[in-house]
């Protein structure tokens, strides 16, 4: 499938280099405002056109798929244009500032026989399918604590008075929906939708949080999720159950996963050695899904971005956090 990117931060060439190991995508496009930095882009991966025109590179019939890697806030208006235009969209995590958004746009591309996904790296590796299918070792789950806690460099830039997009309402940003949904998708891939969230969050100058702890209640156990961008965690993940305990080294990748027997004491490694590349699954996968035309995985896969979207929109309802496309 010929592909076309938006943005020219790391993660672009992070993708592209997933996108050609995965043998499932052609690099052919490249987008940026400026000219220069899609010349370059294009340049380096051997991509065949550049643009500076989104309603261009959208109607070129040179694309039929396209990466979008900009500040979140913009994620939703530059996907309508490529899925108005017949072009599939993998929009990069958090796919956009609201389920209003998500759920206009899932519309516009079922009316134009496209497919619209959100790029999030852990819920396809291989490691994320094991442990789903070994979870209920674990028994009757009690606890789980995820947490996905970086400094930013981005966060320096703050302190000296400055408004990094992903540390601005005007941007959709905030640790939560940056960092907090890669164990998000975790908590709603195993265990589904929480009965109740409850939100704590450090709330900067901007109005958007630089980190949190989220509570989601489930039938007889409770998810707390912590994240943060201006504080550092050497924490493991812990899934606790009545029979044994899961210990992850990372929720994203998920690198390493552990499980204690409660009773004999005895742990196993259950993880495989994965990609450095990582993103080359989820190529894999939302490649396959649109192939074979998958409708049912599309389907789980809307489900839960919804699911994660409306926790973390009633994550920021409960403390006033407000994004500028939403005043
Ligand atoms: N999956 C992952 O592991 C991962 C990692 C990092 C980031 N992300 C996601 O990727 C997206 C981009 O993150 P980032 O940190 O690279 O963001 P960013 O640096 O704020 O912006 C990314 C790119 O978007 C363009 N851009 C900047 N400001 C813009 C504006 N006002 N309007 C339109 N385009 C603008 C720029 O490209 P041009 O100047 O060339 O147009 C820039 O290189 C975010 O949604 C983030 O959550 C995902």
């Amino acid at each position: 499938m010929n592909l076309g990117t938006v943005g020219t931060g790391w993660i672009t060439a992070s993708f592209i280099e997933a996108a050609k190991l995965s043998g499932k995508f052609n690099l052919k496009a490249v987008y940026s405002r400026t000219a220069d930095k899609a010349k370059e882009l294009a340049n380096t991966y051997n991509a065949a056109h550049y643009f500076t025109d989104l309603e261009e590179m959208a109607k070129s019939p040179e694309i039929q798929a396209v990466y979008i890697a900009s500040p979140n806030s913009v994620h939703f208006e530059q996907a309508l244009i490529f899925l108005r235009n017949k072009k599939h969209v993998i929009c990069e995590k958090p796919i956009f500032s609201n389920t209003a958004e998500l759920t206009a746009a899932y519309q516009i591309a079922e009316e134009n026989g496209v497919y619209l996904f959100e790029a999030i790296r852990n819920i396809h590796t291989p490691n994320f399918q094991i442990l789903k299918e070994k979870l209920h070792m674990a028994g009757n789950l009690r606890s789980a604590i995820l947490p996905y806690m970086k400094y930013s460099s981005r966060y320096d830039l703050f302190l000296q008075g400055e408004e990094p997009n992903i540390f601005s309402s005007s941007f959709s940003g905030g640790a939560l929906v940056d960092l907090g949904v890669y164990p998000l998708f975790l908590a709603v891939g195993l265990f589904g939708e929480p009965n109740k969230v409850t939100y704590y969050p450090v709330i900067l100058r901007t109005g958007v949080d630089g980190s949190g702890t989220l509570i989601l209640e489930y039938q007889d156990f409770v998810c707390t999720i912590l994240c943060s961008k201006i504080s550092d965690s050497e924490l493991p993940c812990e899934i606790q159950g009545e029979q044994g305990t899961f210990v992850l080294e990372d929720a994203a990748p998920i690198s390493q996963i552990k499980f204690i027997d409660s009773h004999t004491k005895e742990s196993e490694i259950f993880s495989v050695s994965q990609e450095d590349k990582d993103m080359v699954y989820e190529c894999i996968n939302l490649a396959g899904i649109i192939e074979t035309n998958n409708q049912e995985e599309y389907e789980k896969h809307k489900d839960w971005s919804e699911k994660v979207l409306r926790i973390t929109e009633e994550a920021r309802r409960q403390n006033s956090i407000v994004f500028g496309v939403e005043r």
